[in-house]
């Protein structure tokens, strides 16, 4: 009786919804499931940062509604943050917003700035929200395949001029989710100059900015002199800081897109709680060594699942970022997965759900305990 609208109509069921109801059948059947599938952190979000919570959930004035924008000592903790990890300057009063979780901004920015028929340049594969959030605003995603040979950075030349002219953002995100492939100065620096040439938007999804394993720091886009220009960067304490359920995140970077985006939150949503803000502020101001840990411990599972899927023959590279392994298994990777959740109660992401250049790969996250992760590989030999 209610038909859903045209564009709902467009998008796909959501991905990580598809896999989890998968998941529960298996669990139904009595099967030790073994989940790589979302890149949900297994690890507790640290003492200090929960401590923060309780005692401002305990103060009336945390209880009220909070500013639209964001706390302004929770901005200045972002400002702090950047300055500190990445020698970046940020103008907490008009340069950094609250977010209900990075989700949430990227949800809402092309409501902010899309006409009907505009174009979104959109990486393929890619987080399933740049697409989505393309439809939703009566926008037209156009494609930027991510492939091995390319070293999973899209090719900005073959962006044909009538795209080009038609666009209003370009969705990038690096430490890329779910390839695992990270962008260097040069690459930023063609992004930037390629955005402010043509007049787009730059909105750079770096949620995985502080994945960075065996040493490596990953760069904000925001580092590139002219960034400033074009370029919203979103991010998110649910990785850092293991925070997935606490939903909140930030938008940061150029101020006029900042205050577009915030334009939109306004009439959508009443800001994020502030007691989850007051253990966002512990989270950005606290030692740097929990971030090091985190990221040692994802090094760790790293090599023996990449050693493993090797040892198997599987064509698969070490990321130096990220959570993720992006693993080629040739074929169909929806048969894929449902062979090794059959055969080896593994669940695993279809690349297929990332885009049509994610087919042929299976994304697997890190999540899990070396000791799970162990025996997921036990599991696959006994299949293979
Ligand atoms: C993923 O598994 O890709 C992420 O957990 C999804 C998300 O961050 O929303």
């Amino acid at each position: 009786m209610f038909e859903l609208s045209e564009r709902m109509k467009r998008i796909p069921p959501y991905l990580f919804a598809e896999i989890d109801a998968m998941k529960k059948k298996k669990l139904a059947e009595g099967v030790k499931v073994i989940d790589l599938g979302v890149g949900d952190p297994d690890l507790p979000t640290p003492k200090h940062i929960v401590s923060a919570m309780q005692k401002a959930v305990e103060r009336v004035d945390r209880q009220k509604y909070p500013s639209y924008e964001g706390m302004l000592e929770f901005r200045e903790s972002v400002s702090e943050f950047y300055m500190r990890r990445k020698g970046i300057n940020l103008d907490p009063q008009k340069e950094v917003i609250a977010l209900i979780g990075s989700k949430e901004g990227i949800a809402h920015l092309p409501l902010a700035f899309v006409n009907e028929g505009d174009y979104v340049l959109v990486p393929d594969p890619g987080y399933p929200v740049y697409y989505a959030s393309t439809v939703m605003a009566g926008g037209r995603a156009f494609f930027m395949p991510l492939n091995a040979e390319n070293s999973f950075l899209p090719d900005l030349e073959a962006i044909p001029e009538d795209v080009r002219k038609k666009a209003k953002i370009m969705f990038l995100n690096y430490p890329n989710n779910p390839t695992s492939a990270i962008a260097e100065k040069d690459f930023i620096k063609s992004a930037v100059d390629f955005c402010i040439d043509n007049k787009i938007i730059l909105a750079h999804d770096y949620a995985y900015g502080e994945i960075g394993l065996d040493g490596y720091r990953p760069k904000s886009f925001l580092e590139n002199k002219n960034a400033f220009e074009v370029t919203i960067e979103f991010n998110s304490l649910s990785k850092t800081y293991n925070m997935t359920g606490w939903r909140i995140g930030f938008a940061c970077g150029n101020e006029e897109i900042v205050k577009g985006l915030l334009k939109v939150k306004t009439n959508v949503d009443s800001g994020v709680f502030e007691a989850v803000q007051e253990a966002g502020i512990a989270a950005l101001r606290g030692s740097d060594e929990f971030i090091d840990e985190n990221c040692r411990i994802y090094a760790e599972r790293r090599d023996i699942l990449v050693d493993g899927l090797k040892n198997l023959g599987f064509a698969v590279e070490k990321p130096k970022a990220t959570f993720y392994v992006w693993c080629r298994v040739g074929g169909s990777s929806i048969e894929f997965v449902k062979r090794i959740l059959d055969g080896a109660g593994i669940v695993a992401t279809p690349g297929i759900g990332f885009g049509k250049n994610g087919e042929g790969y299976v994304r697997f996250a890190l999540t899990r305990s070396k000791e799970v992760i162990a025996e997921a590989i036990k599991r696959l030999e006994r299949l293979f």
